[in-house]
């Protein structure tokens, strides 16, 4: 058995901020554009009124203040809610394989590591563009890597199952190294004309480079332990697969894109997530003290903060467990991987940390790293 080290990570952050004043804007502009339209059956009470979102709520519900996202101006066309992504003729890069590779790139450059060493490349995302060839199998050719890649998808734990399946083939021996990739065009995939959810996600892409931790001279994490679970779950849910043109009058169905009851989501997750610690915590012997850092899944503040003091038993300073869903929003699996990437490279040598992500599934993905 061979030990493993993430040697380097990289994050894609797209030029396109969207605030939530803006977002409140376009949606309440949609909004008045639908009630106007629906004015008869409005006052007939056959259908309901849409109401308006805000700011504060936003804020207060979720601690998310703005998002990136890949085309602001077609989310914020209130005739429109939804970003414009001209299709790709099959010659060129798609979208995902785009923003995966410029952040497997940046992975790469911080490890000093050449894209031919690399011998497996996994896309791990909530949503993919295609269903084959697999996005991977583009990226691996679009960065030059050697081996093997596949696609998977664990939804906003497709990160840490990620990282423990490539980990689990270095420690075997069957490949030194993997880029485990997950570009999230959350965007996409959200129902931008929901007020109950529609300021939830933006886009990314993040990357994470594992190598087999022999002769590293450079600094790295090792990779103490992973660990995975799930349990199934209909609380978040899409519905958009390979199905989708069988049937007539499919092209507004509201099931197609994300859907969640997040009251549900918050009062099942935070229990499963918070034992799956404690119990991954206590067969490795890590104890709270033992952990400098917590780099959680990024969905929303009130779950992180309660998930950070039931870990370490008290509340955990700002820097103990760094949140960056104020500036990206939830992106998925993305969100605790670009909390690593940007809140790591302070930590010193024997240092302990625990990386981890959930969501839909349910799923919940833990990995202990000790600084070297
Ligand atoms: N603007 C203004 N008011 C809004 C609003 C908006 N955009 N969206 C909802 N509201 C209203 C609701 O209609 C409700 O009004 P009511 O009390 O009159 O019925 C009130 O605000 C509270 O809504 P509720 O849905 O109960 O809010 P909440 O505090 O539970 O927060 C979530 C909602 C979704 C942010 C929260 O439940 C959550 O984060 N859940 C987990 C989400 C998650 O992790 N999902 C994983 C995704 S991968």
């Amino acid at each position: 058995m061979h030990n493993v080290a993430i040697t380097g990570t990289g994050v894609f952050t797209p030029s396109e901020v969207i605030t939530n004043d803006e977002l409140v804007a376009a949606f309440n502009s949609y909004a008045d554009l639908w009630n106007a339209e629906n004015a008869d059956a409005i006052a007939a009470g056959t259908v309901e009124a849409k109401p308006h979102s805000s700011s504060e709520f936003i804020v207060a519900a979720s601690g998310i203040q703005q998002r990136y996202v890949l085309d602001k101006e077609g989310i914020l066309d209130p005739a429109r809610m939804f970003p414009r992504f001209t299709p790709r003729p099959d010659d060129q890069p798609g979208f995902m394989a785009d923003i995966g590779v410029d952040a497997a790139q940046k992975a790469l450059a911080k490890a000093r590591v050449d894209a031919s060493d690399i011998d497996l490349v996994i896309c791990a995302a909530s949503n993919m563009e295609r269903a084959y060839p697999a996005i991977a199998v583009e990226i691996q050719q679009l960065l030059g890597a050697g081996g093997f890649a596949f696609d998977m998808n664990v939804a906003c734990s497709s990160a840490t199952f990620g990282i423990q399946t490539a980990a689990d083939m270095i420690r075997s021996g069957s490949i030194r190294r993997a880029l485990v990739i997950n570009p999230e065009i959350c965007s996409a995939h959200l129902e931008w004309r929901d007020r109950d959810c529609h300021f939830i996600f933006g886009d990314v892409a993040t990357a994470t480079l594992l190598e087999r931790d022999e002769d590293l001279t450079a600094p790295h994490f090792k990779v103490l332990s992973t660990r995975c679970a799930t349990q199934f779950s209909n609380n978040i849910r899409n519905n958009n697969g390979y199905l989708r043109r069988t049937t007539d009058a499919m092209e507004d169905r509201r099931d197609m894109q994300f859907m969640q009851n997040g009251r549900k989501v918050f009062k099942e997750v935070l229990p499963m997530v918070s034992k799956h610690i404690a119990d991954h915590m206590a067969d490795e012997n890590v104890t709270a003290v033992d952990l400098r850092r917590l780099w959680l899944h990024q969905a929303n503040k009130t779950m992180n903060d309660y998930i950070g003091k039931k870990v370490l038993g008290r509340t955990p300073e700002p820097e103990e467990q760094p949140n960056i869903l104020q500036d990206y929003a939830n992106t998925s699996s993305a969100g605790s991987i670009i909390a690593f990437s940007k809140n790591s490279d302070d930590m010193a040598p024997g240092e302990k940390g625990l990386i981890c992500s959930f969501g839909a599934g349910y799923s919940v993905g833990s990995v202990i790293v000790e600084r070297a």
